[in-house]
């Protein structure tokens, strides 16, 4: 397999930073829980939360689009929920990558349900070439085109997500 650089772990860290300092700044004085989305969102909620300077809990939910294709299937599956009641909360959503924008708009709609005093989400990258939804994240790391990529915690079948860069599966 050929893997290609697009981000470089100088360019994320960077970006991380920016973006933590956006939310700090938003979340003051908020009660805020930062809900990463297993397993792809971990390495980059583990880098977000160290940028972001004011008090939070986090926790995890985990879901599953069936089958192991580059390409997901639309049907989201909850796999694991919020060990954390959620209500009255602010709640940010940390997602690895927003594509159909399916599994965002489920779980935004999930959390919704269950009276948080807001939801939001953050996604390291965003492919808006491929949504099929309405769902606009808050906070975007970069908007990609329509490539498949790997790393920094996403998985190319169940691999690669330890890689520190982003890179892009050329064959
Ligand atoms: P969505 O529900 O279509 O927005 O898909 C989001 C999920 O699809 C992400 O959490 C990833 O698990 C997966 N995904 C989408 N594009 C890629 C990619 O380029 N590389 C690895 N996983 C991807
Ligand atoms: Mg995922």
């Amino acid at each position: 397999m050929q893997v290609e650089v697009m981000l470089s772990a100088e360019d994320i860290a960077k970006r991380v930073r920016e973006l933590g300092e956006e939310i700090s700044r938003d979340f003051v004085d908020k009660d805020l829980v930062v809900v990463g989305i297993l397993k792809g969102a971990v390495i980059f909620m583990s880098d977000l939360v160290r940028e972001i300077k004011v008090p939070l809990e986090i926790d995890f939910m985990a879901t599953s689009s069936y089958g192991a294709s580059t390409k997901s299937s639309g049907v989201v599956q909850l796999l694991k929920d919020l060990d954390t009641a959620i209500e009255g909360r602010d709640v940010l959503v940390v997602e690895d990558i927003i594509d159909s924008g399916l599994t965002l708009s489920y779980l935004s709609q999930l959390l919704q349900s269950r009276k948080p005093a807001s939801v939001r989400t953050a996604v390291l990258l965003d492919k808006p070439d491929r949504r099929q939804t309405d769902l606009v994240p808050d906070y975007v790391g970069f908007s990609i085109p329509d490539k498949f990529v790997i790393g920094y915690g996403l998985d190319f079948n169940h691999k690669y997500r330890e890689l520190p860069y982003i890179g892009v599966v050329t064959e």
